[in-house]
């Protein structure tokens, strides 16, 4: 058994959701989970192995993620780790598709070591309970609005990584 911490950096709660259904699916396979988010600041050296997950902004991961994972890069030198981000560029804008694609490497790259696996998976918008100003960027970074959720891309990765970690 894996003591695994899983931490997030959210916005509309939508990589919450995915990071408690990856967490659901290591438990299932026998490790203990944490699932918290990176605003809390939990330590990494209480947890044999780590994923960690964003949304995206404007083409790059929210910025709470990258500056937890480089305050606590000494504390995750030789733990396993996995990463994921969470985007809504979907089909619609191949320029955004491309930044997105990035952005697990973007957070990989704050990483002492590679990564055990990273992924990017797609998400949902609620326009609805944002900020005028998110909508408005919302809209100009083209993302497309609806709920584009893959669960059964979620429930594999977290099968996959429950081997690797
Ligand atoms: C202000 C704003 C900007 C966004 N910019 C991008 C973007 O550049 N690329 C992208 O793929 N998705 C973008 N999205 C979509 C989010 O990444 C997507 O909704 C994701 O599910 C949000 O995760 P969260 O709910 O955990 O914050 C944007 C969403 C908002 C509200």
């Amino acid at each position: 058994m894996t003591n695994v911490l899983v931490a997030f950096a959210t916005k509309g709660g939508i990589t919450q959701a995915i990071a408690e259904r990856l967490g659901a699916r290591l438990l299932d396979a026998g490790h203990a989970v944490t699932v918290v988010s990176v605003q809390d600041d939990p330590d990494p050296t209480a947890y044999d192995a780590v994923v960690v997950g964003s949304g995206i902004v404007a083409g790059s991961v929210y910025p709470a993620a990258g500056q937890w994972l480089t305050a606590h890069a000494r504390g995750l030198v030789d733990r396993p780790v996995g990463v994921f981000a969470v985007h809504l560029s979907a089909t619609r804008e191949p320029a955004g598709l491309e930044a997105a694609v990035g952005c697990p490497d973007q957070l990989a790259s704050t990483l002492p070591q590679p990564p055990v696996a990273t992924t990017l998976f797609t998400g949902s918008s609620d326009p609805a309970g944002r900020h005028w100003w998110e909508r408005v960027a919302a809209r100009l970074a083209r993302a497309p609005r609806g709920d584009f959720q893959d669960w059964a891309a979620v429930d594999a990765w977290g099968g996959e990584l429950a081997e690797r970690l």
